[in-house]
């Protein structure tokens, strides 16, 4: 029998999923997304052209491949409706291509609104939420309240829609939602009638009778590890379990049906939103890399943090996850710098730290470096490692002893042409 193989990000997420699993693509039958939602926003760039997905697997612009929509995603049916049309303008048969779990829950009006309410109540102390209501909705799910994919087939939609709203608004008050309701309400009916024309699957069923039947599959997470509700940066972390387990219960595929465990990594580090990131550059280096690698969100525009890879962090990841291979991205965006610096260890009050201590939110942790000598060469037109620069080659080498896993993919451009795939 088949496997499922897993892509998924090792650090705080927009690692290059997207490209990736696009490149990936043409090895497997089926593309499906096990966690999130619209707070992800995949890159795609081919043919001169660049997209962004936020719910959609990102194999959906191969003609071949099903793509999937897992019980473990959540839905805001106004996006996902604005996605299809994008892709439905560009002659993509959407509705041919994408299956969605009927177990996948709902993303309300009002659970965007709480995720505002959330992070204003917060303060200074704001998880920086890309507002899409994930939060709110995750809870509703583990609160037994959410409302699913499914429950649009039956006659008590929409008073199960009601329900659950009342109860958000308990919990709003006199917060000023109305007119933030009024907008959104009537498009979000709207969305779900239109999203009534696509075949809503128990796609735990359908992903074990196509293993059985030999087809591939590849389960493309999103977020990052470091972002994941269990094993990331808490409280300044996503709802969802980002990790390889993710897979069993955001899809239905037990776990020795999980094959290869492919993690993303860029060849530096960023990070959006509030949180610890003991290698952040908050200066000159910082921002060149922001501006050389285009690091602004694909979601919410934002300003991404950036800073040097970060070892301890990215063993972390590969542990949890089981990667068994590593795919490396971004490379190119080092390709000016006279040196290039990997965090090693921290030192906190002292002590030497080789992972994230618990109470690393209120703790000063200093990041020690190891310095490399930059490769000074543009990587951007790369098709074999036999051409790289020694310092490039160095820099790998290093990477694989360190982290102890093959990296079998290195990206050297946004560009789907622009991958090496290694043997
Ligand atoms: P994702 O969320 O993991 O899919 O990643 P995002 O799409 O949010 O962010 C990755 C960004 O880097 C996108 O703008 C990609 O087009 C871009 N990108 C991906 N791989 C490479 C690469 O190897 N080099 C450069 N320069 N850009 C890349
Ligand atoms: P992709 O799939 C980077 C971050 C937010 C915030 C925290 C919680 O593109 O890699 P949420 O909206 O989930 O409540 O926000 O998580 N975050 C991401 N950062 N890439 C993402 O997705 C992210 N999705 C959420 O910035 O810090
Ligand atoms: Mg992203």
């Amino acid at each position: 029998m088949k496997k499922v193989d897993v892509l998924l990000g090792l650090q705080w997420g927009d690692e290059g999923k997207g490209k990736i699993v696009d490149v990936v693509t043409p090895k497997y039958d089926i593309i499906a997304r096990f966690q999130g939602g619209p707070n992800a926003g995949h890159t795609l760039i081919f043919d001169g052209k660049k997209f962004v997905l936020h719910t959609i697997p990102s194999g959906i612009f191969r003609d071949e491949t099903i793509n999937i929509i897992g019980n473990g995603v959540v839905i805001d049916p106004i996006i996902i409706r604005a996605e299809i049309e994008k892709l439905e303008a560009l002659g993509i048969d959407v509705v041919s291509k994408l299956l969605i779990s009927k177990k996948a829950h709902l993303i309300l009006p009002t659970h965007k609104i709480l995720d505002k309410y959330s992070e204003e109540q917060k303060g200074i102390k704001k998880i920086g939420s890309t507002l899409k209501g994930i939060g709110p909705t995750y809870m509703d799910k583990t609160g037994r309240n959410g409302l699913r994919m499914g429950d649009s087939l039956a006659d008590t939609f929409k008073e199960k829609y009601d329900n659950l709203v009342t109860k958000h608004q308990a919990i709003l008050g006199d917060y000023d939602y109305q007119v933030m309701l009024a907008e959104f309400e009537p498009q979000w009916f709207e969305a779900m009638e239109y999203l009534s024309k696509f075949t809503l699957i128990d796609s735990e069923h359908y992903i074990n009778e196509a293993l059985l039947s030999g087809k591939t599959i590849l389960a493309e997470g999103a977020q990052g590890t470091m972002l994941d509700i269990d094993f990331g940066t808490y409280p300044f972390v996503t709802s969802s379990n980002t990790v390889t387990a993710g897979t069993c219960t955001g899809l239905g595929v037990a776990p020795n049906r999980i094959g290869e465990v492919i993690g993303i990594f860029k060849a530096y580090c960023t990070r959006v939103g509030s949180g610890p990131f003991p290698s952040e550059l908050d200066n000159e280096v910082g921002e060149n890399i922001r501006t050389l690698g285009h690091e602004y969100g694909a979601t919410t525009g934002r300003n991404r943090r950036c800073g040097w890879i970060d070892l301890p962090a990215l063993k972390y990841a590969i542990m949890i996850n089981g990667a068994t291979q590593l795919s490396m991205m971004k490379a190119d965006v080092l390709d000016t710098f006279e040196e290039i610096e990997v965090c090693t260890h921290y030192e906190i009050n002292g002590e030497k730290f080789d992972y994230f201590p618990y109470d690393i939110n209120s703790l000063d942790v200093i990041p020690v470096y190891k310095k490399m000598k930059g490769w000074n060469t543009d990587l951007t037109t790369l098709t074999k490692l036999e051409d790289a620069p020694k310092e490039f080659l160095d820099y790998i080498v290093y990477l694989e002893q360190e982290l102890q896993t093959p990296i079998t993919i290195v990206s050297v451009g946004p560009d789907r042409a622009q991958t090496i795939i290694r043997n």
